[in-house]
């Protein structure tokens, strides 16, 4: 196995590691010639420095040498039993994949009755469990915190998972349906149907149900758009419809900002926030019903603490 796209660069590279060890041993050897015959005293090569600092031509140590051809032995030996040259696999067969499995079998083997004690608990009872819980932490860092933040409490576009507002749900099942089968919102771009007085005035109607700051003329003015444009998905009286995941308008809690600009820019150009499935994010990792159990019991233990 290697990952060389051409025949040509296993061998360049096995020659040049091959010519530098041969290289080294004769540059050695040249260097070793000259022996002092009994009674010899080496001379003194013509520079001095630094005052007092003098060059003699002592042959190498012997010691030293040894040490230097003993690394050329380790090299040669090293390069025969593991992969270092070019495509040779080494005597061994050791490779790099084949560790990595041995490792995640040894793994597997070692979390697999710990993780089948866990999923014979259920979700709530399981986010309790200050185990699953610690386990369930490190998993969220691993595979969720880029999005939702390591505390969970999310950003602009990505869901906190602290609190208790949910676009989807926060009941077991549905957290653990969220994770596993990823979701798609789509609040579709509205500015073009309704021009930009319209989008004004739906959106300060849209500040006025969560008691924002609002222009009340413009908010009267935009009521009826809401109803005809937005009630469907997200409900005449503005609460949302979590089969869909249109968030709620009436409370505190923005997914993308509850200020007129940043609502605008919702209703002119949409938004599509993408939960990925859990393919996607645990790929295809070891234990991945009993991970998948594990978060959800992480994400529903996180909102039921305040
Ligand atoms: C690539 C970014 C990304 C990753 C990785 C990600 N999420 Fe999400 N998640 C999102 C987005 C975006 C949403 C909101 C979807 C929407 O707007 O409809 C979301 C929504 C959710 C929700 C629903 C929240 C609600 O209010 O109903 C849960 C629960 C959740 N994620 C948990 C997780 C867990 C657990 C992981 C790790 C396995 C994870 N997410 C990984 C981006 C991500
Ligand atoms: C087809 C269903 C649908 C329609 C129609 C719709 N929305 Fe939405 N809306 C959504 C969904 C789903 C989201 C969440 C998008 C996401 O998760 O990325 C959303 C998000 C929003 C948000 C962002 C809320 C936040 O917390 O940041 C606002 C504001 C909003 N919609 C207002 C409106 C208004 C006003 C209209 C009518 C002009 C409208 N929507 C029409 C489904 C809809």
């Amino acid at each position: 196995m290697s990952d060389f796209t051409s025949g040509f660069w296993p061998i360049y590279i096995s020659l040049i590691t091959l010519v530098s060890i041969v290289g080294t041993w004769i540059f050695l050897k040249m260097q070793t010639t000259r022996k002092l015959a009994p009674g010899e005293k080496p001379e003194l090569i013509e520079h001095t420095w630094d005052e007092d600092l003098q060059d003699l031509n002592n042959p190498l140590p012997r010691w030293w040498l040894g040490l230097f051809y003993s690394t050329l032995v380790f090299a040669l030996v090293y390069l025969a039993l593991w992969p270092g040259l070019g495509n040779y696999a080494g005597l061994l067969g050791w490779t790099s994949k084949g560790e990595y499995e041995a490792e995640v079998k040894a793994a597997e083997a070692k979390f697999q009755p710990v993780y089948a004690g866990f999923m014979k608990q259920d979700i709530a009872s399981l986010a309790a469990n200050p185990e699953a819980h610690a386990i369930g932490r490190n998993l969220f860092l691993t595979y969720c915190s880029q999005c939702h933040g390591s505390d969970a409490a999310g950003a602009a576009g990505f869901p906190n998972l602290t609190d208790h507002d949910w676009l989807y749900g926060g009941d077991p099942d549905t957290i653990k349906a969220t994770i596993t089968d990823g979701r798609n919102g789509v609040m579709p771009a509205m500015g073009e149907a309704l021009g930009s007085d319209g989008t004004k005035q739906v959106a300060n109607y849209v500040l006025s149900l969560s008691g924002r700051p609002h222009d009340l003329a413009l908010a009267e003015a935009g009521k009826q758009k809401f109803a005809d444009n937005c009630a469907a998905c997200h409900m005449p009286d503005g609460t949302g419809m979590a089969a869909l995941g249109a968030p709620n308008l009436t409370d505190k809690v923005w997914l993308y900002g509850g200020s007129e600009a940043a609502i605008i820019e919702t209703i002119a150009k949409g938004r599509n926030g993408v939960m990925p499935a859990a393919a996607q994010t645990l790929g295809t990792t070891s234990n991945r019903d009993a991970k998948l159990h594990l978060l959800a019991a992480y994400v529903y233990g996180l909102s039921q603490k305040q």
